[in-house]
């Protein structure tokens, strides 16, 4: 079947189908009892875990985050806590996680609520978003998830199916628009996360089963294509807000390189000189270098006496 969609002058007002929303919510929140996914993040409310939880979301998959999420709760369990720890442990303890400036944000971020927050993570919007490392994303999520408020969060998995539901790219204000219309009042927390398992287990990126939508007459895509057609019609999510593109590849990578020096220096300091052959990268001297003096702008590395260290003075 197939429904209306608003079209590129409504400003980013919810599909015309979405207009029996209240039957559909209940059939969306229904599905997601029977089939949510038991992650430990969802057991708690407490604002500094789930704004843990969802910065290490930020870039990487469920599965991998797990063992780190335990381990980072059990050790700072509070802001204050971690505001307090080196930035050379909480990093160590981010080893393997990737993208590190997120843990050094992390640990800044720490500090500020510590300072000027009373310890405790704020729930205004301006607040957190003015907190390093948060955006407008895991602002939203650490709202809705610990908060309860009414705000709609537009993580990949969610930006994919608006621009289905939608049948078109959104731009990032009518996504978040079209999302916070959504949010059945008082429900933020179950609909927010019942959409994030929408999109991570029945309307994937590559291989959407249509059939088990719960939701499916709210789907401008689904309605409009065969699942044969589908493969080869332009899916309305590619580029739209909120949902990543590809990561380029890691191998060889700047990236990967730099994770070869953290690594390394996890286990203690280093003479500059040993920076290029711990990053795998003694045929270029140049890029080794080039690779050590961005780690120290951003923080992640000091260079004292005649040593590389892990962390930051502060
Ligand atoms: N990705 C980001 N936040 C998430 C959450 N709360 N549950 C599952 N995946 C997520």
């Amino acid at each position: 079947m197939s429904v209306p969609v608003a079209g590129p002058d409504s400003h980013g007002e919810p599909p015309a189908g979405l207009d029996e929303r209240d039957g559909r919510h209940a059939e969306l929140i229904q599905w997601w009892q029977a089939e949510r996914r038991d992650l430990p993040w969802r057991r708690t409310r407490d604002p500094w875990l789930v704004l843990v939880s969802e910065v290490m979301l930020q870039q990487t998959q469920v599965d991998r985050v797990l063992p780190y999420f335990e381990t980072f709760s059990e050790r700072w369990p509070t802001p204050e806590r971690c505001a307090t720890a080196e930035l050379a442990d909480v990093l160590t303890a981010w080893q393997g996680l990737g993208y590190p400036r997120r843990v050094r944000n992390l640990w800044r971020t720490a500090a500020i609520i510590t300072e000027h927050h009373d310890g405790r993570v704020p729930a205004d919007l301006d607040d957190l978003l003015a907190l390093p490392g948060v955006g407008p994303y895991t602002a939203r999520a650490v709202r809705a998830f610990a908060f309860g408020v009414d705000t709609g969060v537009v993580d990949t998995n969610v930006g994919r199916i608006l621009a289905r539901w939608a049948g078109r790219r959104l731009s990032p204000t009518e996504a978040q628009h079209i999302a916070d219309e959504l949010v059945p009042a008082g429900e933020s927390w179950a609909w927010n996360q019942a959409m994030m398992d929408l999109g991570a287990q029945v309307c994937t990126k590559r291989d959407p089963s249509c059939g088990r939508c719960p939701v499916q007459p709210w789907c401008t895509w689904a309605g409009a294509v065969t699942s044969s057609e589908r493969s080869s019609q332009p899916d309305p999510a590619d580029r739209s807000a909120g949902v990543s593109t590809r990561q380029a590849p890691f191998e060889g990578s700047d990236r990967q390189a730099r994770g070869r020096l953290l690594a390394a220096l996890s286990d203690g300091p280093l003479p500059p000189e040993r920076a290029a052959a711990a990053m795998r990268l003694e045929h270029d001297e140049a890029r080794a270098q080039r690779l050590v003096e961005e780690l120290i702008a951003e923080g992640l590395v000091t260079a004292a006496g005649d040593q590389l260290r892990l962390g930051a003075a502060r």
